[in-house]
């Protein structure tokens, strides 16, 4: 994901290498560009930017040259649009006279951009930073001083960005939030904003965390708050913080891995506001309805999503689709594929080796390639024909987590586009995963003594809770290196029942519309001293029958499974902790798995 610095001092400075080392330390987010912009006190913008590493494209534009009392710096990861010269930030206006960055996504981007073209503006990008650059400049223009043109661009931009933003002329950078994070600092003769903690820590622990619906104001001798409501003054107290660099790279959090699970409600949140604002999905399910066969095609994580979304796809559109594992896909249906066959590639990484020549075959044989991927830049995004974004942003932790979670949510989107039903009710999505979180991790605790000794268990769902199964349980093997096979819970007693002993630990993950069937699997288990522990809605049947039952919030059938996952992703991060084990980062496994 994007991330932006901004920074204003009391005199004429050297800003090139401040803006590269805070560029550094916004780097972990993952980017593809990066710019830096610099405003002089005679009234220049100096503005330098391309595609590329921050080092690399600062050694060949010479960022370190670059003076003034103004900077900004900014690291883009593009979520539409492939990056380019023109798409990296900051951004000017029509004249040049303001220059600004954001991070995030400005969903109704596509209609303020041709808005502004028609109404004449100097359109450079098609980045949704550019248009929160003119959406400024409009008031500018009709004769608003800062404060108040920037209030008004407020009402106009909607979606989930912070952005910062300085003009000509003046000594002060601008800057606000909706939804994104944004810290402002003070510093011995600097004022700090920045969409992360960690690229203001080398300057000062006194910090302002900025609210939506508030326009912090950088001057040379300080901060201001505002109100975007009426203009009118906030006060609040600096706090002083005491997070280290790394403890702020990772949030707080002890592990990537804890992080990213904990960033899921805000990611489901942002891939929502963004499909429902993108003509691409639409697209999408066009090519999809069209198609003759229907295949959707991954590895590991990616695959478990492709599975639900069958479900999905057949139970709300009546569509029929194959998901297949991607090295599958070459012998089991290649030679059977023709004309009018479609393919949805899924992949976080877009580099998966199993994936990209699964597609490069299919293509051969007429297939259209689609794409779902959270990576845009990647081999995969340049070989499909149309893509969607997961708009996870960066995932650093090997195990994935919120890249499973919107590939998930973004199946359910398209699945009920193409039956023709409302999407309103996902938005409940983001609130209910917080409230998994909160609800199940303490309940996880008292599990993780008598489990972490184990290293061999089952997983067990059935219809849409099959693939979370199977994703929980590639979790749990892939960061406790335990044996814990996921299955069809009615699978079990066709022989797997066996290895059933005294106390042998069996997870049932259950959906609303399943209890009776998982209720006779949990008996099966019980019967023969084994131990059940089941994951669902809470049900007086349940709650009799398991041993442990952690209880998910009631979402009903089709919400559960996105639920479901969670407590799994928490316990096989737990039980990974409990063994003294580095869940982020597990032994013999590879974020990106480019090789055969
Ligand atoms: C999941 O936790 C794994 N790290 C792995 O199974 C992963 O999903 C798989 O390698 C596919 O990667 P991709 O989504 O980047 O193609």
């Amino acid at each position: 994901m994007c991330g932006i610095f901004g920074i204003v001092t009391a005199k004429e400075t050297a800003l090139g290498p401040i803006l590269v080392e805070a560029g550094r330390r916004l780097s972990y987010r993952g980017y593809d560009s990066v710019g830096c912009a610099t405003l002089s006190p005679g009234g220049t913008i100096d503005l330098r930017k391309d595609v590329g590493k921050i080092d690399e494209v600062a050694e060949r534009l010479r960022f370190g040259e670059m003076r003034g009392t103004r900077g900004i710096v900014q690291l883009r990861w593009a979520t539409f649009g492939a990056p380019s010269q023109a798409n990296a930030q900051p951004h000017l206006d029509s004249d040049g006279d303001l220059v600004g960055a954001h991070n995030g996504n400005v969903v109704n981007n596509v209609e303020l951009r041709e808005r502004f073209i028609a109404e004449g503006m100097t359109v450079r990008s098609t980045n949704d930073g550019e248009t929160c650059v003119h959406a400024v400049e409009r008031y500018v223009d009709q004769g608003y001083p800062m404060l108040e043109a920037i209030r008004r661009a407020h009402g106009d931009l909607q979606g989930d960005y912070a952005f910062v933003i300085g003009r000509v002329g003046e000594e002060r950078l601008y800057a606000f939030k909706k939804g994104s994070g944004l810290v402002a600092g003070i510093a011995d003769g600097a004022a700090l904003v920045s969409s992360d903690l960690p690229s203001i820590l080398p300057f000062t622990r006194r910090v302002l965390r900025v609210e939506d619906g508030e326009i912090v104001v950088l001057e040379p001798g300080g901060i201001e708050l505002r109100r975007v409501e009426d203009g009118a003054r906030v006060e609040r107290e600096f706090e002083v913080v005491s997070e280290t660099m790394e403890d702020a790279q990772r949030g707080g959090y002890p592990h990537f891995m804890l992080k990213e699970i904990h960033e899921q409600p805000g990611r489901a949140r942002e891939l929502l506001h963004l499909y429902d604002a993108s003509p691409h999905v639409e697209a999408m399910v066009e090519r999809m309805k069209g198609a003759r066969n229907l295949y959707l095609v991954g590895c590991g994580t990616s695959y478990h999503a492709c599975l639900l979304g069958a479900t999905y796809l057949a139970r709300l559109a009546g569509r029929p689709a194959i998901p297949v594992l991607a090295p599958q896909f070459v012998p089991q249906y290649v030679p059977a594929l023709g004309p009018g066959d479609v393919g949805l590639f899924v992949s976080q990484s877009g580099e998966t080796k199993d994936v990209l020549l699964a597609l490069e075959a299919g293509v051969a044989r007429g297939l259209e390639p689609l794409g779902l991927l959270n990576v845009i830049g990647s081999t995969l995004m340049y070989k499909t024909r149309a893509y969607l974004p997961l708009a996870c942003g960066y995932e650093i932790s090997v195990p994935a987590t919120k890249t499973f979670m919107n590939q998930a949510l973004a199946f359910l989107y398209l699945a009920l586009k193409m039956g023709g039903h409302s999407t309103a009710d996902l938005h409940r999505i983001p609130e209910l995963l917080e409230e998994t979180i909160v609800a199940t991790d303490p309940a996880i605790f008292p599990l993780v003594d008598g489990l972490a000794g184990c290293d061999d268990l089952y997983c067990l769902g059935y219809g849409l809770t099959y693939p979370i199964a199977l994703e929980g349980a590639l979790k749990m093997k892939e960061v406790t290196y335990a044996h814990c096979e996921g299955m069809l819970s009615t699978e079990f007693k066709h022989g797997p029942l066996s290895a059933v002993t005294e106390g042998y630990p069996v997870i049932f993950v259950c959906g609303p519309e399943d209890v009776a069937r998982v209720v006779s699997g949990v008996n099966e288990v019980t019967c023969r001293g084994g131990r059940a522990i089941a994951i669902g809605e809470e049900d007086p049947r349940l709650r009799a029958n398991a041993h442990d039952l952690i209880v998910l919030p009631k979402a009903g059938p089709l919400l559960n499974p996105l639920l479901a996952v969670v407590p799994l992703q928490l316990l096989a991060y737990r039980l990974s902790v409990a063994r003294g084990y580095d869940p982020d980062f597990p032994r013999n496994l590879s974020k990106t798995l480019t090789v055969d």
